[in-house]
């Protein structure tokens, strides 16, 4: 099957039946995407398809259909090669979030796809939508921070866009 990632188109054996999370690791070293519990609970291993974050790990390869997206793909690359973070990524790295950093890959493409939608958030709103994404180190008062910080450079872009 075809399967476009990051920008790339794939050509994927669609068996043996497998997780995308597998696919995105094993087969095509994309290994930005973490496996934390295997079972769609700790959101170590959110990407996103078609915009929207899923969880690799019970994403079913073939149930695909749309364009992924991993936190390689996430970084914007001009016609030059300069690579600009994503400012969830800028907010992360500026406030030196991870500890670990098992999850945080997670953490960012599922704040990226919540501040997509939701530009504006209040705190509220942050915690919840960061409330299923898991960090063992317990790191959730920095990832709340950085994700309003990066809701603030996002909405600073859009103002300078206008
Ligand atoms: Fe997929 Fe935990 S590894 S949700």
């Amino acid at each position: 099957m075809k399967l476009t990632i990051n920008g790339d188109e794939y050509d994927i054996a669609e068996s043996p039946p497998r997780p995308l999370l597998w696919v995105l690791r094993d087969e095509l070293g994309l290994t930005g995407t973490k496996f934390g519990c295997g079972a769609g609970f700790c959101g170590a291993c959110t990407v996103h398809i078609n915009g929207e974050a899923v969880r690799s790990c019970v994403t079913p390869l073939t149930t695909i259909n749309g364009e992924v997206r991993t936190i390689e793909g996430l970084p914007t690359v001009a016609d030059d090669g300069m690579i600009t973070l994503h400012p969830v990524q800028q907010a992360f790295l500026e406030d030196q979030v991870p500890q670990c950093s098992w999850c945080m890959s997670g953490q960012i493409m599922t704040a990226a796809a919540f501040l997509a939608k939701n530009p504006i958030p209040n705190e509220n709103e942050i915690v919840e939508a960061m409330g299923e994404n898991y960090c063992r180190c317990g790191c959730y008062f920095r990832i709340k921070g950085a994700v309003a910080k990066a809701a603030e450079q996002l909405a600073t872009q859009e103002e300078t866009a206008v």
